[in-house]
């Protein structure tokens, strides 16, 4: 077909092959996938293509984009919203684009920090367990009542607003922290806060907020020692944004009394792969597994088939629309047709 895009997909599983060339416009494109992640070793894979596909974990340094340019990639297409592993400047001088996906169903994520924060307070999965075992007794399952609780929401964007729509229903106070308020969700009784305030009062401070330099590690040893003696926190958003030794040192004093994480700031070793039958390396991960009050499952706050169907669908149109020059601005980080 004329004008038909060749695309590198990397750490593509076979739910992405499947949600993409299920979709009418994959017929638009011709898509080449690879299990991999993109990295200095797998580079090469996107020889000859016009635009790589890649997700979280793909690397996408000043060195690699430089490479993909010589190779002749011109497309960066981000199948996910944050880009924190793209070097965003060294894309704008390569004049390579980069799109990504802004908002693929928001509620999808908070209704998976809900789920953390649920879980980890009347410890269901435990109870899964006991009962299927014939263990009726109550003891180490007590739970608090999330009504009136004080729940903080750091970054009030798509996930962090479709949270506080959900938690709003639980009749909880309200505490957020953003650079830009949203005025919608200060209607729905919300109080935006210092983060010192938020840190200081919350019983569950649950994170949203991109990972950049001035979010990396805001959860550590100074802001961890504000809190609340037995806080819940919950990180759906990016590893970074959490100092895990911090984290496993509050854990062993009871500062925090419950972490649910959904990222870890070492994921790209460990997640969307099994490693079920290997030996484990990373011994920090390792440590956080064994704390009884340590939910964390392997990013999947995304993975529904709604968020699917909406990736592969504004992936498609990014790539598409690109070719034809016509991309739409708000899904673009880097266009060099505007320059
Ligand atoms: P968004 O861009 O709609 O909202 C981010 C909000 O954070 C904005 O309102 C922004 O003003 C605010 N913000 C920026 N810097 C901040 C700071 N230092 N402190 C507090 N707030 C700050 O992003 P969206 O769609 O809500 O996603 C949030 C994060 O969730 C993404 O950056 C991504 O890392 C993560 N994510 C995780 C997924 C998962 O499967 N676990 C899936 C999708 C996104």
């Amino acid at each position: 077909m004329e004008n038909c895009q060749r695309v590198a997909m990397f750490s593509a599983q076979a739910y992405d092959i499947k949600s993409f060339s299920q979709h009418t416009l994959s017929s638009q494109v011709n898509l080449t996938s690879f299990e991999t992640t993109l990295n200095a070793n797998t580079a090469a894979l996107s020889q000859d293509t016009d635009v790589v596909c890649a997700f979280v974990n793909d690397q996408l340094d000043a060195a690699i984009l430089e490479q993909l340019k010589q190779q002749g990639v011109g497309h960066i297409a981000l199948r996910c919203a944050g880009y924190n592993n793209v070097d965003i400047d060294a894309a704008k001088s390569l004049g390579m684009a980069v799109s990504r996906v802004p908002a693929y169903s928001p509620e999808a994520v908070a209704e998976h920090a809900l789920t953390l924060m649920m879980t980890l307070n009347r410890k269901t999965h435990k109870a899964y367990n006991r009962v299927r075992e014939g263990n009726f007794n109550l003891n180490g399952l007590l739970g608090f009542t999330l009504h009136d609780k004080k729940i903080g929401v750091v970054g009030t964007g798509h996930i962090g607003a479709a949270l506080v729509r959900l938690l709003s229903g639980f009749g909880c106070q309200l505490y957020c922290y953003d650079p830009y308020p949203n005025p919608e969700l200060e209607n729905l009784g919300v109080q935006y806060t210092s983060l010192e305030t938020l840190f200081s009062e919350c019983h569950v401070i649950s994170l949203h907020c991109p990972l950049n330099e001035q979010s990396y590690h805001m959860i550590n040893q100074d802001s961890l020692s504000a809190m609340r003696d037995g806080v819940m926190i919950i990180n759906t958003s990016r590893g970074g944004l959490i100092d895990t030794g911090a984290v496993i040192n509050a854990l062993k004093t009871h500062k925090i009394g419950y972490l649910g994480l959904d990222v870890y700031e070492m994921e790209s070793e460990l997640f969307f792969r099994d490693h079920s039958s290997e030996i484990i390396q990373d011994d920090v991960f390792e440590r956080l597994q064994t704390f009884h009050n340590v939910l964390i499952t392997g990013h999947q706050g995304f993975f529904t088939v709604e968020a699917l169907t909406e990736i592969a669908e504004v992936t498609l149109q990014n790539i598409i629309h690109f070719a034809q020059g016509k991309a739409d601005k708000n899904r673009f980080l880097v266009n060099p047709m505007d320059s």
